[in-house]
């Protein structure tokens, strides 16, 4: 009897079980997320994929035929199905305008091995186009796409031309849930001047071009400012167009809201405002840091707040998601459970107060970055002082800091599993393969998992495409791949043709540079980028002799059809990388030597450091996508007049070397571009080295702080006030260029060694959270 009853129950609960899991399965938040959807008719998202075809093949997009029908596919889920018609059609029927894009993208690259990317594409159509038939339904609700920092670090200077690339790269991949965060100091203008802020209390607040979104977020202010009212109208010009292209494709795009940070003058017209300063951010001094964060509790936050959305969606009109971020690097003055509660629920109230449908997606960067205070109370009590549902959080690093485990699901709060990979938008091939082709699929069968999709978050693009293309994958992929098939196949597809030394290559950067497993924090610091010092400790995570290898037959493969622009792009990127890697090891034979006092051999390995910058240089000059002429030239394009100009070129020379005005964050966003090489890495190294080969000749000790100075007075900050103009065009044969340096530099043995590093156990479901810094 007892017995029956248990194993009644025991049923009863196993039933009650699966019937949970599998409404919440079937469920996916439709009934809080459920109106995030495109808001056009389907004629016209049709229309705007076919027109988008027509940007990226020409005249043979007439052989294809878009449907958007949204009830092909499962609810909460997008679907596209491709198939060729008896009049030779290729017939896209998809659920969204976004979807057969990534339809139409899906087809080019697996039926006709064309390769779109944005370091160029490589599409040779067929005569005639293959059958195909399929169905594919994606794993998720959503594909994301941007960190905040993204429109300081790659897209700052860009005009509509580059953001109908991006938004057309967007939708090939199925992206339909995107940052648009343009315009909003010019809103924020208008609200301030209606409560009676001066121009110049405005302006205070704001940061310049390169900066917007660190003082977006509270962590600087009115550093590489001010803004100008010509720069206020060409983001909000740029903004309808990017909403309306984004709205026609059925792309969400995700809006800005009021994160609490406001001017300091703000305490001139609300004198009994509850304000408190947030803490220096990174050793900016109180002129360019340090805004007030008015409390969540403060009535005003609500009036304020909603003012700010209200005027933003007068202007722009709203899709119901928003984002901000209120606690990014800066932690809050309250930890107890109740304040963090009434916080989230406040900044979440003055959404609503505005647009009773938001939804509010929030960075998860402080819950990594943060670590030691965001406890998994404290998070819980945070997340869940908004209803379940209405807060989608971005796990921002899911590949190499994930939280969603440690964090259970997010105490039941959606999360997308986002791949951030790039910091500070710096070059230097890397990025983790592996995890990515397993975790992904793991995250989403997590036990109560509330993963709703897959995202990209990197502060920087334009590097290291092969990985964010696997990435993209991994949202229709359910099972992991062959990972060396899969870069055999990018290599094939990327250059138009089957070469056995290119294909070689690409499976070997995949066993070794793209396959790092460890916890350090890679940003993009090289022995080349970084400020000299006698203290660096250059390391890789794999065999410097496999790399160097792979650069080798990266070399051969010029002999069998392989003078596309994209193979010249990646035989800079491999140079590149090589040299970079060489110098390293250059490095150590120079400390070895100045530590031993060995004059003759220090001269030698001087000459040869100094040698690869001028080589990398001459390796740069020769591909229009590492030139810092160009940065520097669409920096001054959006100046209306010379003051803006130059403030333009300033903001944009800061940004990738001091960033700050005395190097507060130096050489974070550093780039190996033609013209930073030489005139300022090289530069700073030739003082470096002379100063320690003085240093012998003179018998006297070696005073890096003297050195320090003498490289910040004369090298540093110089360059960032020039007015140096450098070509926008390369120069010079890359394959010549390259296959001359990679005789010369073979020679050298490299004797650097890869080192240890503390490999995430992939098998384990549970991360070393306290292997966190
Ligand atoms: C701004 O100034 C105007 C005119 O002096 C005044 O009517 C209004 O109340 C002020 N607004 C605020 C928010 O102080
Ligand atoms: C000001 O805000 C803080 C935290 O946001 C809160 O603890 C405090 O009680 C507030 N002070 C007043 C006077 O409302
Ligand atoms: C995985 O994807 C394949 C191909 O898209 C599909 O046929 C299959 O049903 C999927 N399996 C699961 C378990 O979703
Ligand atoms: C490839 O090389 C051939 C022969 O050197 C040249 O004629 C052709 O223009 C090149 N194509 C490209 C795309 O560079
Ligand atoms: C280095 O030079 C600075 C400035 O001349 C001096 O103050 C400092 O004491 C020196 N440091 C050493 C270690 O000699
Ligand atoms: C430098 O700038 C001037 C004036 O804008 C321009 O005419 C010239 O072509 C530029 N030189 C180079 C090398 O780009
Ligand atoms: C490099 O190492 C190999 C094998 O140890 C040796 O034979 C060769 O002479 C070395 N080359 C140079 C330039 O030192």
């Amino acid at each position: 009897m007892t017995m029956k009853i248990f194993l009644c129950w025991f049923i009863a609960c196993i039933i009650l079980d699966l019937t949970f899991g599998n409404r919440q399965k079937i469920d996916g938040f439709e009934n809080t997320l459920g109106h995030l959807k495109p808001q056009h008719s389907s004629e016209s998202q049709a229309n705007a994929v076919q027109q988008l075809i027509n940007r990226v093949i020409g005249k043979k997009s007439k052989w294809f035929a878009i449907i958007i029908d949204r009830t092909i596919g499962p609810e909460g889920k997008d679907t596209f199905r491709i198939s060729k018609r008896h009049d030779e059609k290729i017939e896209i029927i998809a659920t969204s305008g976004v979807t057969a894009a990534w339809g139409f993208h899906y087809y080019l690259k697996n039926y006709c091995h064309c390769h779109i990317s944005w370091d160029g594409n490589q599409i040779k159509l067929p005569s005639i186009f293959p059958e195909v038939h399929i169905t594919v339904t994606s794993n998720d609700r959503f594909r994301y796409y941007q960190n905040v920092c993204t429109a300081g670090y790659s897209s700052t200077w860009w005009q509509w031309e580059q953001w109908e690339r991006n938004i057309d790269w967007m939708a090939l991949n199925g992206i339909n849930l995107a940052l648009a965060f343009h315009g909003q100091e010019a809103i924020w203008e208008r609200v301030y001047l209606q409560l009676n802020f001066t121009r110049e209390e405005i302006n205070e607040q704001f940061g310049g071009p390169a900066f917007l979104p660190w003082a977006r977020m509270g962590n600087i202010r009115g550093w590489g400012g001010p803004l100008s009212p010509a720069w206020h109208s060409h983001t909000i010009t740029l903004q309808h167009k990017i909403l309306e292209r984004m709205r026609e494709l059925g792309i969400i795009p995700v809006l800005p809201a009021f994160a609490g940070h406001v001017p300091r003058a703000f305490i001139r017209v609300f004198p009994s405002a509850n304000l408190s300063k947030t803490e220096a951010w990174n050793g900016f001094e109180d002129k360019y840091c340090c805004p007030y964060l008015l409390s969540p509790s403060d009535p005003l936050f609500k009036i304020v707040g909603g003012k700010f959305l209200q005027t933003y969606i007068d202007e722009f009109g709203t899709d119901h998601v928003y984002n901000c971020d209120t606690f990014n690097e800066n932690e809050p003055s309250k930890s107890d459970l109740e304040s963090l509660k009434n916080i989230g629920a406040a900044v979440y109230s003055a959404m609503t107060s505005v647009d009773p449908q938001a939804i509010w997606i929030m960075q998860g960067w402080l819950f990594v970055n943060e670590f030691e205070f965001w406890t998994e109370p404290r998070v819980e009590a945070f997340v869940t002082s908004v209803p379940i549902g209405k807060m989608i959080v971005l796990d921002l690093q899911s590949e190499q800091f994930p939280q969603y485990s440690r964090l259970k699901s997010y105490y039941g709060q959606p999360f997308i599993w986002c791949m951030l990979h790039n910091f500070g938008g710096t070059l230097g091939m890397f990025g983790s393969a592996e995890i990515i082709n397993k975790r992904v699929i793991e995250a989403r069968k997590m036990t109560g998992s509330t993963m709703i999709g897959t995202g990209l978050t990197p502060e920087g693009i334009n590097q290291n495409y092969v990985i964010y293309e696997l990435m993209n994958e991994m949202a229709y992929r359910n099972k992991s791949v062959d990972l060396d098939a899969w870069f055999e196949y990018y290599s094939v597809r990327r250059y138009g043709a089957w070469n056995e030394y290119a294909t070689t290559a690409w499976r070997i950067l995949g066993r070794t540079i793209y396959d790092f497993i460890g916890l350090e924090r890679i940003r993009g610091h090289y022995v080349i980028t970084r400020r000299p010092s006698l203290k660096i400790q250059p390391w890789t995570w794999y065999s410097p002799d496999l790399m160097l290898s792979a650069w080798d037959n990266f070399i051969k493969a010029q002999y069998g059809r392989m003078n596309n622009t994209l193979y010249k792009h990646d035989l800079v990127d491999i140079t590149r990388q090589s040299l970079q890697l060489i110098a390293e090891d250059i490095y150590l034979n120079i400390r070895g030597a100045f530590n031993k006092k060995h004059l003759t051999e220090l001269r030698l390995q001087c000459n040869l450091l100094l040698e690869i910058f001028d080589d990398l240089e001459s390796i740069l000059a020769a591909s229009e996508n590492f030139l810092l002429g160009k940065w520097l030239n669409d920096a001054r394009l959006l100046g209306t007049n010379d003051d803006e100009r130059n403030l333009y070129e300033y903001n944009a020379r800061n940004q990738i070397t001091l960033w700050g005005p005395d190097g507060q964050i130096q050489d974070y966003a550093n780039k190996q571009w033609s013209g930073v090489m030489s005139d300022y890495f090289k530069a700073r190294w030739s003082i470096f080295l002379n100063a320690l080969i003085e240093s012998i000749t003179r018998n006297e000790k070696f005073n890096s702080s003297i050195i320090d100075k003498k490289m910040f007075d004369e090298v540093e900050k110089p360059f960032t006030f020039s007015r140096k103009n450098y070509s926008t065009v390369p120069q010079g044969d890359v394959v010549k260029i390259a296959t001359a340096l990679n005789e010369k530099w073979r020679r050298h043995n490299v004797t650097l060694i890869s080192k240890k590093f503390k490999r995430i156990e992939l098998q384990s479901k549970k991360i070393l959270h306290d292997e966190l810094e």
